[in-house]
């Protein structure tokens, strides 16, 4: 059977933060070298999957094919506003359902964000590319996964079996790396 390679795109604040108090991704988190490297991945991806609010918005994003995480469903649904979203709630459909729906059954799958979605996905992945802005801080905001800041984002990732590669930097002045965090059989 043809198989799904699952990854991951997300920046996070040296805190671990993907957003601010506002549940809004700010100025501060958003840099050219990673906006380049996330914008190639996606447009490398077979399907993309998010929650309701974290759409890219890019150019080529009318082009995508994706998955939108909701309650508003009892399971799969055509997206009435876009003809290449599905809509998907986890409760009431599997993933496999839901890649069958919107016409995937082989390739990469970019997962995208939220937090509660890239919880969801936490031992499905095959690589985590997390991508942090080391000089920036976002105290009280919205944390990359639900453990975070208890815990940082580093710690979850590799409590759930997955291992750091080598770091690629993505804006030497700001700070701004990404780590690829892989599952090794
Ligand atoms: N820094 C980064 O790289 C990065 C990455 C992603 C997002 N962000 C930012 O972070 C913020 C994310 O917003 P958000 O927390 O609201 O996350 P979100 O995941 O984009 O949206 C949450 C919505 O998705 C749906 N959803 C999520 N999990 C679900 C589940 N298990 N089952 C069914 N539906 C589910 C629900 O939609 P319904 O209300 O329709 O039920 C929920 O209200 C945004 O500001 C975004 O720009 C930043």
């Amino acid at each position: 059977m043809p198989t799904l390679r699952i990854e991951a795109y997300v920046i996070v604040s040296a805190d671990g933060m993907l957003a601010n108090a506002d549940h809004v991704m700010p100025i501060e988190l958003k840099f050219e070298g990673d906006k380049r490297f996330f914008t190639a991945a996606l447009d490398r991806a077979d399907l993309i999957v998010h929650g309701r609010h974290s759409y890219e918005d890019q150019p080529n994003s009318p082009q995508r094919k994706r998955l939108v995480l909701t309650r508003a469903i009892s399971g799969i649904a055509a997206d009435p506003s876009n003809p290449r979203a599905t809509l998907w709630n986890p409760a009431g459909a599997s993933f496999e359902a839901a890649c069958g729906h919107a016409g995937t059954h082989s390739g990469t799958v970019a997962i995208i964000g939220g937090p509660h979605v890239f919880d969801l996905f936490m031992d499905r992945y095959d690589t985590f590319w997390l991508s942090q802005a080391s000089k920036v801080r976002l105290p009280g905001g919205e944390a990359v996964f639900s453990g975070v800041p208890h815990q940082t984002p580093q710690q979850i990732l590799a409590q759930h079996g997955l291992k750091p590669g080598k770091a690629q930097v993505l804006d030497e002045a700001n700070g701004v790396t990404v780590t690829p965090w892989q599952r090794k059989p």
